[in-house]
């Protein structure tokens, strides 16, 4: 079994740039193979979340090529997939079953959706309910339908959604199943979440519409073939970046990493915490921003989290959670509820770490409330089998008196493979820097 050890490190100097995007790469691999001709996708995840995607689509009869790990060269089907000739296996990724799911509600064939023993554990009732209003039928285990789930494919129809969630995963899938549907399907979240899909729809040419919170799409409409460059994964820089935020003398910048206004509410959370942060946006003309980021280390304080806020840094909590703990003063985080449904129950499971590290941690069903500023004493944790939860230990770890081990790392490989050389490489410079550089610094985040 795998596992990160991992010792104090007194700052950290670097710059770095981190693997693709795991929403953005699930989402280019399948826009690409419903396409009307070839598309290459350059900086890919090759995360087994992501390899999982280029699979399903290869089961589906799209030729993919993979020349090296982030290059994809696929070969779009023109809408015209077939049926697989066993069930389709999503792994660990939540992202992909829910995607697919609505993918494939509208195909003339039956096909089945299987995955991890975490992911079979996570309900998928909230896809299957808004999918069944458009005419599809699908079946689930249990009153929270979870996978095995076998797909009768159908003719469906348009539908208006009031999604009781803001959810990417529950939007897409109905804007994915409203491709194959009669009529124009639209989505209402109660808050913004991650905008991954409307944005490459319209790259990819499909006629969308969005106003306000509601996005509606056409159906029987395909994407044009394009290429697609993905960019870096700021939940993935999220890790060094609290790193470094929370570490006086620390400078690091993170490049190439993408900068979409839905995803970065954690640099306006850091912000608030004191953090020193720069974002520079070199890439407007992309449908995704990407730029960079830098960050200088200082002092570091308490803060809330809640409310409309918690869709944007959803995956970034378990980060900033320890970033919470090693924070002066109060930390609230709030509304969060559905942490509890992802690859863990990570609320438990920060609370229980942070418990372990000598933290002070109130528990809540929708979030917690962390005391900062005790001294963290490195001990063996659990990842729960969630790579959030491994990677968030690892950066505590950094900081904690003694040696850290977590214990059961292998998950991390579902979003960030070459994370642990990363840390090794960190961990190593920052015995080599003495010498702080740090000077005055002007604080800036974009508040959009
Ligand atoms: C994702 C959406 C989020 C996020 C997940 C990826 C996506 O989930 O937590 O890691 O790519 O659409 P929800 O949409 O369920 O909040």
């Amino acid at each position: 079994m795998a596992e990160f050890r991992v010792t104090r490190a007194p700052h950290i100097e670097a710059e770095i740039r981190v693997p693709g995007d795991k929403s953005i790469s699930h989402r280019a691999v399948i826009l690409s193979s419903l396409s009307n001709g070839t598309c290459v996708v350059t900086g890919f995840l090759p995360g087994e979340d992501c390899q999982c995607s280029v699979n399903a689509m290869r089961a589906l009869g799209v030729e993919i090529e993979q020349p090296e790990p982030t290059t994809l060269i696929i070969k779009g089907c023109h809408r015209q997939f077939k049926a697989p000739s066993a069930p389709i296996d999503c792994g660990n990724s939540g992202t992909l079953m829910r995607l697919l799911t609505g993918l494939l509600a509208g195909q003339p064939f039956e096909s089945e959706l299987v995955g991890d023993a975490s992911l079979s554990g996570r309900p998928m009732n909230r896809v299957i309910s808004p999918l069944s209003l458009m005419g599809a039928k699908i079946v689930g285990q249990g009153p929270k339908q979870t996978a095995p789930l076998k797909i009768s494919g159908t003719q469906l129809h348009a539908i208006h959604y009031e999604s009781p969630i803001a959810s990417a995963q529950i939007k897409s899938a109905v804007l994915l199943a409203g491709l194959f549907a009669r009529g124009q399907t639209s989505v209402t979240e109660p808050a913004q979440s991650r905008n991954h899909t409307e944005k490459m729809f319209n790259y990819y040419l499909l006629k969308t519409h969005h106003d306000e919170l509601t996005v509606s799409v056409l159906g029987n409409q395909m994407p044009e073939s394009r290429n697609f460059q993905v960019p870096g994964d700021i939940s993935s820089a999220a890790f060094w970046l609290v790193a470094a935020a929370a570490q006086e003398g620390s400078h690091l910048l993170v490049k190439d990493v993408g900068l979409n206004s839905t995803r970065t509410g954690i640099l306006n959370v850091l912000v608030r915490m004191g953090a020193r942060l720069r974002e520079v946006i070199d890439e407007v003309d992309q449908v995704e921003r990407m730029g960079v980021l830098e960050v200088r280390g200082g002092s570091f304080h308490g803060t809330t989290i809640q409310g409309k806020e918690i869709p944007n840094v959803i995956d970034e909590i378990p980060i900033l959670a320890v970033a919470g703990a090693l924070a002066e003063g109060t930390t609230h985080i709030r509304d969060a509820e559905e942490l509890r449904v992802k690859e863990t129950d990570r609320i438990a499971a920060i609370v229980h770490n942070l418990r372990a590290m000598g933290a002070e941690v109130e528990e809540f069903q929708d979030g917690m409330t962390i005391q900062g500023g005790r001294p963290l004493e490195g001990t063996t944790l659990d990842s729960f089998g969630d790579h959030r939860i491994a990677m968030a230990f690892a950066i505590a770890g950094l900081f904690a008196e003694g040696r850290t081990v977590i214990k059961n790392t292998e998950c991390v490989a579902t979003s960030y493979p070459g994370f642990e050389e990363q840390l090794q490489k960190i961990l190593t410079r920052a015995q080599h820097v003495s010498t702080p550089v740090i000077s005055s610094f002007t604080r800036e985040a974009r508040n959009d």
